[in-house]
């Protein structure tokens, strides 16, 4: 028996992987993250599985759909909702399925954040720009920031920054980054991607809590950085005409000569 814990994706149902689909139809029980995962995934279940969302559960009522599922020898899936390596709770399940000695595997999925570029048509690291992606969130009720991850710290980077759990609390993020980033920095917020009342708004730091007209919502990422939207960039050396790499090697004394022999 096996608990497969499988990224659900970020919203639509076509947004998941082959692998992903293929352990959910295999699978005589289902648990799923109710809360943003979308209920047509559930159709690739086999007839007559049990399915169970565990959006109003604790995590000793999962763990004994789990403890039932193997005393039946049924292979669970587990869905959470965009990827698992990212606030899915899921290290605390594996945690117990160790101590428990139930074996899992994991399937990666899609995550918010690539569905809320892909949105907004643009690429996160841009050269010269930003070329480095912070992953983050604010304070919840149920989760304290380790000390050091503070907004004020990220944006001091330049980096771009993809703020999670926190459209709730926007006019506290905009005041928080507007000191290092200033008021022209853009800013987009991408209600939903990918589900169909999926909404953009794209602002800067200095209007969006006005474009927003007091929008906020739940389920919501926030994009702050340079490189959205920026357009003078440097082109990256990759694909220039002239640059030596181990797919195109501009002679024989090329160090990447001998690498492009017959392995690409
Ligand atoms: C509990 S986290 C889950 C993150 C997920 N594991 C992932 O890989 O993206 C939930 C937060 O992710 C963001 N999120 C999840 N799905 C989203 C979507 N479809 N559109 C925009 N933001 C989303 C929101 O910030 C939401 O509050």
């Amino acid at each position: 028996m096996t608990v497969h814990f499988i990224g659900a994706g970020p919203g639509a149902a076509d947004l998941i992987t082959l692998r992903g689909r293929d352990l959910i139809a295999a699978c005589p029980v289902c648990l799923y993250a109710g809360s943003l995962v979308p209920e047509a995934l559930l159709s690739h279940c086999p007839d007559g599985a049990r399915i169970v969302n565990t959006a109003p559960l604790s995590l000793e009522e999962i763990m004994t759909e789990i403890a039932a599922a193997d005393e039946a020898g049924h292979d669970v899936a587990r869905l959470h909702s965009g990827d698992l390596s990212v606030w899915s709770a899921m290290g605390e399940q594996l945690r117990r399925l160790l101590h428990l000695g139930i074996a899992y595997d994991i399937t990666p999925g899609v995550p918010a954040f690539a569905a809320a570029a892909a949105a907004l048509g643009t690429e996160l690291t841009l050269p010269g720009v930003a070329q480095s992606l912070v992953l983050t969130r604010t304070s919840g009720r149920a989760s304290a920031m380790p000390e050091g991850e503070t907004l004020e710290n990220f944006a001091r980077t330049g980096a771009t920054l993809a703020i999670h759990l926190s459209v709730q609390v926007l006019d506290d993020v905009v005041a928080r980054l507007s000191p290092a980033y200033g008021g022209d920095c853009p800013v987009a917020i991408v209600w939903r991607a990918t589900w169909p009342d999926q909404r953009i708004i794209k602002a800067t730091l200095g209007t969006i809590i006005e474009a927003t007209d007091g929008a906020r919502g739940r389920t919501a990422l926030i994009l702050v950085g340079p490189a959205l939207g920026a357009e003078d960039f440097a082109e990256s050396c990759l694909y220039g005409a002239d640059y030596d790499r181990r797919y195109r090697p501009q002679s024989a004394a090329s160090p990447w000569s001998e690498w492009s022999e017959g392995d690409d």
